[in-house]
Order: C-alpha cells, then sequence, then structure tokens
C-alpha cells in the first residue's frame, strides 16, 4: 500500500537546540484518504515547531533538517490543455451559413436520432427481461434481440452526421485479443463499439443511473469501477481477468485514458487494461475535421450534438493495430505493458504522449468551479506527480483548495502575504525562507504547481514523519498517546492566540475526532486509524498482552484430509480420529484440506469484503451493530467497550439451517445494505451453507475422535443455527501495541476459519502464543466453549486471537457453528463417567449467547465464568422458591 502521511505540511523548521520552543499548530484543509472514493476528509495536521526567537543555522533551506535538498524536481511549464475543444464558438461565416442550412436537415436527424434511441432501448429492455443470471455470459437469444439496439446504435452515428466511418485493420478473433483499448475523444467511439463489436465495458457507477445509457451498457454487462476506491479497482481488474479469460463473454473494451481528451495527444494510462496479462488489440480513433473539433472537452453533450447534427458530414477514421502482447512476467510488466501499448498507439496516431490523467480534469473542474479565470493552468501532470510524490488526486484537490484561497492572480500566481495569510503562518524570517523554498524561481510568487510539489516533495522526506512524531509528542504533554483537547488548545493559544475553538473543532481531524468525542465513543475509522502513528489509547493493550516482540514459533497443526476420512477408508479414518483426538486435547486446533468447499467461492467472498470494507463508514454504519445484537457491522466494538480494543472491523449476521430460513443470509443483506449487495449477500449465503455442510461432516470426524460414533454430533448439529464473521483488519502502524483480536475462546461450538494470505491468527499452546501460517486452501477449525461442554470438557476450547501487521490489511471469515435455539448443552452420556463426572451444568445456546452479549466480553475464561453465573442463579432461584 502507498505511504500516507496524516500529518502532513511542509513547514517545519529545524528543532531548536537550547531554546524553549513554542509550537506552532495550523489545522489545514482537509486531505482526503487518498486509497479512499469517500468524500471523508482525513485532515492534516500541519505542524511547526519553531524556534524561539527565530534563530536559524541555515540561512536558505528550511527543511534541511529532515534531509530535503535545495531545490525539487519541477518540470518545465507547460500549457498544453489536452482537454480543450479547439472550436468551442462558432467562428466564421461559413460555419454559420453551413449551420443555418442544415438546420432542416437537423431536424430530421434529430427525429432519427430519437426514433433510433426508443426502439434501441425497448429492444434492450426486452433483452434484458427476467435476466438474472448477470454474472454469466448473456444468452444467445437476448443477444440475438441486442442486435437491433446495435443496428439503433449505427443508425444514430448516421445521424450524427457519421454517414460512413472509415475503418483500417481488422478486430482480431476474441480467442486471441480478449482486450481491446482504444483512445477516448467523444462518445462517438463508444457507440461505434457497441454497434461494432459488442464489448463489455469498464465504467464509472454514475452511469448506471443515466437514462437510457444505464440500461444499455447493463445489457453490455459491464463492470463498475469507482476509480477513487482501491477495492473498486482491484475487484474491476478480477472481473476484467474472469471474463477474458472465459471466450463466451464478449470482448472487453477499454479505454485506458479515463478520459476524453481533443485527440491531439495521448494522456497517461490507467493499468485496469494490463493487469491481467492478456494480449491487447490497441485500436485508434481519428477525427480528421476543418472547420469543427468533434472531441468533447469543455463542452456540453447538448452543444456537441447539435454542432454534430448541423455538419454535413462528420469524418471518423477508425484503425485496428496489431496486437500487443504482454511480457512473460505478467504483473511487474502492468505498466510497462500499458507503456509498450500507448507508444504502439502514439505513434500510430502520430501524438506526443503527455503525464496527464483523469485528476487533471479534475483540478481543471475544480479551478473552474471556483471561477478563476484561466483553469487551465492549475493542470499538473498528475499521472506524474502521483508516480513521484505519492499524491493522489484527491489530495491535490485539497491543495488546490487552500491554494485558491490564497487569490490566485490572473496568472494563477499567489504571492507572500496571501500565503502566510491562508496557512496563518506568522511573517518571520522562517516563514519567508518557507516561501522561498517553493518559489523556485525566485519571483516573489508562487504557482500551484510549485506549491504542491514543493509540499510533495517534503512529505516524501523520510525523516518528515519523525519529525511530525515529535511535534506531537511536543503536544502530548502526559504521553497518552492522544492529544487531549486541552492540551490542543493550550499549545495553540500559546502560538497562534487568535484561533478561536470552533476552528479547531470543526475540522475532521484524525485526532479532533478522538478529542470531540467526548462520550467516549471512539469511531474506529480505518480510513483514517491506518495510517496513524499514534494509535489511540484505548487500541494500546497491556503489556502481558501485547504481541510478541521476536516473531513466535509456528505451530504445525495437524492437517486432516476430510475427503479421506469421508471415503470411509479405514486407515485414513484412523489416522483422522487420532490426529484430531491429540489436537483437541492439547489446544483445539487443526487444519482440514480436501475439504470439498469451491475455493472459487471463497475468493468471490473476499472480492465481496474487498467491496464492502473499502466503502466508506457511513455506508458500512448502514448495517450498524446495536448494543445486546450479535448480528451487523462493528468497527472496532467502539460503542461497547472503551479500552483495549481490537483493531478491527467486523460485519457478522445470522445463518440457519432451516429449511424455512433458507435465504435468510441473502436477505440480511438486501434489507440492511440494500440492491448494491444482492450479489455480495448470495455469495454470504452459498458460503455459509457450504460451512454449514462442511461443519457437520467435521461433526462426524469430531464423533469418531470421541467414540460415539459419527451420527452423534452430526444429527444434533443438523438444523444448526449459526453465525458467520467476516473480519476486516486493517494495518497499523503500531502493530506492536495492539491486538487485531484480544486473547479468546470462542462461546460457540465450532469454528471454521477462513484466513488470507497475509497471516496473524495465533494459538496458545504450551504456556506461549504460536503462529498458524495462513493457507489459503485450509480451513482452521477450532473448538469452542460450547463443544468444550459437548464433550464434558475432554476437548479444549482453543485459546486464541489475531496480530496485525503495518503494512496489509488481513481478511478472515469465520463460521461459527451452534446449536439449534433449544437444543440443551448436555454431553452425551458416554462421556460422563466416574473418573470423568460432568463438568458443566446444562444451558441452551441462547443463553450462553445472551451472557457474552450482554454481560460478558468473551475471553480466556467465558465458560467458566458462565457456568459459575449460572450455577449461582440457580441456586438464587432455588433459595427464592425456597423462600
Ligand atoms: C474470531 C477470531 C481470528 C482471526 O473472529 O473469533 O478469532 O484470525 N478470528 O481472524
Ligand atoms: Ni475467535
Amino acid at each position: 500500500m502507498a505511504e500516507h502521511h496524516s500529518l502532513s505540511a511542509p513547514l517545519l523548521s529545524a528543532l531548536p537546540s537550547d531554546h524553549k520552543h513554542h509550537l506552532v499548530i495550523n489545522v489545514q484543509d482537509p486531505i482526503p484518504d487518498q486509497t479512499e472514493s469517500t468524500a471523508l476528509q482525513s485532515q492534516s495536521i500541519l505542524l511547526h515547531l519553531q524556534q524561539n526567537g527565530e534563530s536559524n543555522n541555515n540561512p536558505s533551506n528550511p527543511f534541511e533538517f529532515i534531509g530535503a535538498h535545495e531545490s525539487f524536481e519541477l518540470p518545465s511549464y507547460s500549457t498544453i490543455d489536452p482537454f480543450r475543444n479547439h472550436t468551442l464558438n462558432i467562428a466564421g461565416v461559413y460555419e454559420w451559413v453551413k449551420i443555418v442550412i442544415c438546420l432542416p436537415i437537423a431536424l430530421v436527424r434529430l427525429a432519427l436520432f430519437g426514433l433510433c434511441l426508443a426502439v434501441g432501448f425497448m429492444a434492450t429492455k426486452l433483452a434484458l427481461h427476467g435476466w438474472k443470471d448477470k454474472e454469466n455470459p448473456m444468452p444467445k437469444w437476448r443477444c440475438r434481440l441486442m442486435l437491433v439496439t446495435r443496428i439503433c446504435a449505427r443508425l444514430i452515428l448516421f445521424s450524427f452526421g457519421y454517414h460512413w466511418i472509415k475503418r483500417r485493420g481488422k478486430p482480431a478473433p476474441r480467442e486471441i485479443a480478449p482486450i481491446v483499448v482504444s483512445n477516448h475523444v467523444s462518445y462517438i467511439e463508444p457507440i461505434f463499439f457497441f454497434y461494432e463489436l459488442f464489448p463489455t465495458i469498464v465504467a464509472s457507477e454514475s452511469h448506471d443511473s443515466m437514462p437510457f445509457v444505464g440500461t444499455i451498457i447493463r445489457a453490455m454487462q459491464v463492470i463498475y469501477v469507482d476509480r477513487f476506491s482501491r477495492s473498486s479497482r482491484k475487484h474491476a481488474v478480477n472481473e476484467i481477468k474472469r471474463k477474458a479469460s472465459c471466450n463466451r463473454f464478449p470482448r472487453l473494451l477499454l479505454f485506458p485514458e479515463g478520459t476524453t481528451t481533443n485527440g491531439r495527444l495521448l494522456i497517461s494510462f490507467q493499468l485496469g487494461a494490463f493487469i491481467p496479462g492478456y494480449p491487447v488489440q490497441p485500436v485508434i480513433v481519428r477525427y480528421p475535421y476543418v472547420h469543427f473539433d468533434q472531441s468533447w472537452g469543455h463542452i456540453t453533450v447538448a452543444k456537441l450534438m447539435l454542432r454534430m447534427f448541423t455538419q454535413f458530414h462528420n469524418f471518423m477514421e477508425v484503425e485496428y493495430l496489431p496486437l500487443v502482447p504482454p511480457h512473460e512476467n505478467r504483473k511487474e510488466n502492468a505498466i510497462h505493458f500499458s507503456q509498450r501499448t500507448s507508444s504502439v498507439m502514439a505513434s500510430a496516431l502520430n501524438v506526443v504522449q503527455t503525464s496527464h490523467s483523469y485528476g487533471d480534469f479534475m483540478l481543471f473542474a475544480k479551478a473552474s468551479e471556483l471561477n478563476q479565470e484561466n483553469p487551465t493552468q492549475f493542470m499538473v501532470g498528475m499521472a506524474w506527480v502521483e508516480s513521484s510524490f505519492h499524491i493522489k488526486t484527491l489530495e491535490a484537490m485539497d491543495f488546490l483548495e487552500t491554494f485558491l484561497s490564497m487569490n490566485p492572480d490572473p496568472s494563477g500566481q499567489v504571492e507572500f502575504h496571501d500565503f502566510l495569510r491562508v496557512l496563518r503562518l506568522k511573517p518571520c524570517s522562517l516563514s519567508e525562507k518557507i516561501f522561498g523554498f517553493i518559489d523556485v524561481e525566485k519571483i516573489g510568487k508562487i504557482t500551484f504547481k510549485q506549491y504542491l510539489l514543493g509540499s510533495a516533495y517534503i512529505l516524501k522526506q523520510p525523516l518528515f514523519k519523525q519529525a511530525s512524531e515529535l511535534a506531537f509528542t511536543e503536544c502530548d504533554i502526559d504521553g497518552k498517546n492522544c492529544i487531549l483537547k486541552q492540551e490542543l488548545r493550550d499549545a495553540v493559544t500559546l502560538a497562534i492566540p487568535n484561533m478561536s475553538e470552533d476552528e479547531l473543532i470543526s475540522n475532521h481531524n484524525p485526532i479532533l475526532i478522538i478529542m470531540s468525542n467526548e462520550d467516549n465513543s471512539l469511531v474506529f475509522d480505518a480510513s483514517v486509524f491506518q495510517h496513524q502513528y499514534n494509535i489511540p489509547s484505548q487500541f494500546i493493550w497491556p503489556d502481558h498482552e501485547k504481541p510478541c516482540p521476536e516473531p513466535p514459533p509456528v505451530l504445525n497443526l495437524p492437517t486432516i484430509d476430510l475427503g479421506s476420512f469421508l471415503s470411509g477408508d479405514v486407515d485414513s479414518v484412523w489416522g483422522a480420529t487420532c490426529l484430531v483426538n491429540q489436537a483437541c486435547r492439547e489446544h483445539g486446533a487443526f487444519l482440514v484440506v480436501n475439504h470439498g468447499v469451491d475455493l472459487e467461492l471463497v475468493e468471490e467472498a473476499h472480492k465481496g469484503m474487498d467491496y464492502f470494507f473499502g466503502k466508506p463508514l457511513d455506508e458500512k454504519q448502514r448495517a450498524q451493530r446495536k448494543i445486546g445484537d450479535y448480528c451487523g457491522y462493528a468497527s472496532s466494538f467502539a460503542n461497547r467497550f472503551s479500552s483495549q480494543l481490537p483493531w478491527k472491523e467486523t460485519l457478522s449476521f445470522r445463518y440457519s439451517a432451516d429449511l424455512q430460513l433458507s435465504d435468510i443470509v441473502e436477505r440480511y443483506f438486501l434489507n440492511v445494505m440494500g440492491e448494491n449487495y444482492r450479489q455480495f449477500g448470495r455469495v454470504c449465503q452459498e458460503y455459509s451453507e457450504a460451512m454449514s455442510s462442511l461443519s457437520l461432516n467435521i461433526m462426524e470426524l469430531l464423533g469418531m475422535s470421541l467414540g460415539v460414533g459419527p451420527a452423534c454430533f452430526r444429527e444434533y448439529f443438523e438444523g444448526n443455527d449459526s453465525i458467520m464473521r467476516l473480519n476486516y483488519y486493517p494495518a497499523c502502524q503500531k502493530p506492536d501495541l495492539t491486538l487485531g483480536t484480544g486473547p479468546h475462546c470462542d462461546p460457540t461450538s465450532l469454528t471454521i476459519l477462513h484466513q488470507d494470505n497475509v497471516g496473524g491468527l495465533e494459538v496458545f499452546y504450551d504456556d506461549k502464543w504460536h503462529s498458524v501460517s495462513p493457507n489459503p486452501q485450509a480451513f482452521v477449525v477450532n473448538i469452542g466453549d460450547t463443544f468444550m461442554a459437548l464433550s464434558n470438557g475432554i476437548y479444549k476450547s482453543c485459546l486464541h486471537r489475531a496480530v496485525v501487521n503495518s503494512k496489509v490489511p488481513r481478511i478472515s471469515m469465520a463460521f461459527f457453528l451452534c446449536p439449534k435455539m433449544d437444543k440443551m448443552v448436555r454431553p452425551p452420556k458416554e462421556l460422563v463417567c466416574e473418573e470423568n463426572p460432568r463438568m458443566y451444568p446444562d444451558f441452551t445456546w441462547p443463553a450462553l449467547l445472551e451472557f457474552t452479549q450482554k454481560h460478558y466480553r468473551a475471553d480466556t475464561k467465558t465458560l467458566e465464568v458462565f457456568t459459575n453465573w449460572l450455577q449461582q442463579k440457580s441456586s438464587q432461584d432455588t433459595t427464592t422458591l425456597n423462600g
């Protein structure tokens, strides 16, 4: 994952040696989380440690102390606007005369356009009617119906004046080139390719709600992507891969530039088409013109359509180029692969390549929105900025917003006093130096590009974070790893006497989020927390619970080949039961392989989790778990407990094997999360069913290993009423202080856990924590408290926990098998004897569940405390009765 700086800003000066320093804290505009699509804005704090008296040893470079050089790289100024339409205004007599002459034709064209749209739309509606299984290729008859729409599409092009279209080359067979990439100039190419290839496309989710277009692209089995969400992008790439790999799907068409340009250059490519590593066929589209530029940049659709309707003819040329195959080593070459393809296309088009991206368009749009006279000058070549400085578009937009509030002049430049005003700096020699550092041309004014790159350059300095932490520590007087509102207030009042409290707490600063939640209900927002170096104290576990500083020893759990066990082969049954018996007496955990669960289903569930957990907090909170409930979304239990919080988010739901409730999971997702979660709900339903049947097979094994026969527990758990939990552990910058899940035994009967490739599960055995290496092909099975009671204490409820790491998020899926609500938890009589008398009283699972939800946080002693509580309660009841 890319580096992220939650404490960001360029303004750090040399640390003082002996003077008492005072602190200037500047609360800057929000910087949204770079990995999220969300509008949720994580704030940046601008910390500026300043020495009293302003003496500074280094005369010119205020950032030397964090390793910055005298100056930063600044590419030469470019005035290229890749999005500019060159005939925005109707100019010249010829053009006006043509428009007047063409007006009657335009009306006919408009009528043709409307008619084709209507017919095409109806045909598409019909083709989509009753089609549920949208994950699979469209059935033949529906595709045939779509031919009507395709012909309408060609007629629409005709109505736009594209009477004939010149083609060169041919589309390669789908089997050889599953992916086609094209440059993107207008809405004309998608219509053309729809007519010619009927491909699947990748488009932003916003298209779905567009009239006509939404329906038609749904018929193209569009892959939706939210370009600002990592998980959505990842999902899209997986979908591209999946569809490309199956010849029954149509070709995939991608516009790697990600937006339309004016066709006079090729902007930087996004990697989606190149990551899967399939051969791509580049196609280039040109619109040769003399009077009217058909490109769709800075011009409204209506105006562009009107202009198209009033041309005699519009020229379009499409050229299919030879295939570009990937190199051997797939993943590593995605960037390289895209560059090769892009240069092939650029030379065929005879245009230059630039480092602009859609981000530049967004900067442009923001500047226009904020009434800048010449918004083009705020484009920076975002693709280059992003790859060189790890600054994402959303962050750059926030820098832009700050910059624009400095009132740039018409040439887009800002003067020193405005810079001070907006950043709330005092006029002093240090501020001058900071400004001078950014002002590389030394003209007393800075451009947005200089401001952005200067800031980005400082943020990238490895020592920057350390310096920020130091500044934080200065604020954090009593070392709680968390600045109290009062402390910040004191520090700020000292430094900036005129800053009001409103200004302080109106911001969404990660630290302020914590501070402004005075009722202690800490909000665990992974998108913010995963980047924080000072994790809130609520997440810091006591020393004896903290993860081991050394990597713990690996516990080699016995691996049970379930398929062989179920085959009934005598040796296999014997081997498996012995291994399980030993493992469950010692620590209560083992692995199963050859379990019959489709690994693609697991993969799909992972994808769905990436999708869900990648969503903004407010969306996830639609499923917010209520206090006392076990279903729903919980971010770190933050509303239930106030200390030793786990570093995780979870989504839990009920599964029931009761036939009457056969779509309980699916319905839950639909009801709580809405239509967009229908598919994920289905996957979870199917996954839970797979787990339920797997658990019954494991129950046969457990029964055999305990000597009570295969049917005893299997039958007991038929009709089980279980719980599924999806765990998401964000990365944590202080993984050695916290735990993803604290030490606990699962109160349920049996847990079947699938962990991804990251690793983090630990099992307590032999007085030490041991790690359980990830094996995506296997499930980790562990005994829970209820089964411990069912086995009359012979089998151990497994004591386990999960640790987190600083680099990547981790996911795991846990299926907690539970008996049907009314079943009594009582061991079979074969397991009770004189040497081994009853260990636990009778109870029902709902009683234990309620106990853990309302009275007790599951930990290492749940069952013990629960049974004491039960016994106490029953003796109280008896006393009351007798009294
Ligand atoms: C749990 C659990 C461990 C893990 O959800 O109860 O113990 O590795 N999870 O996610
Ligand atoms: Ni657990």
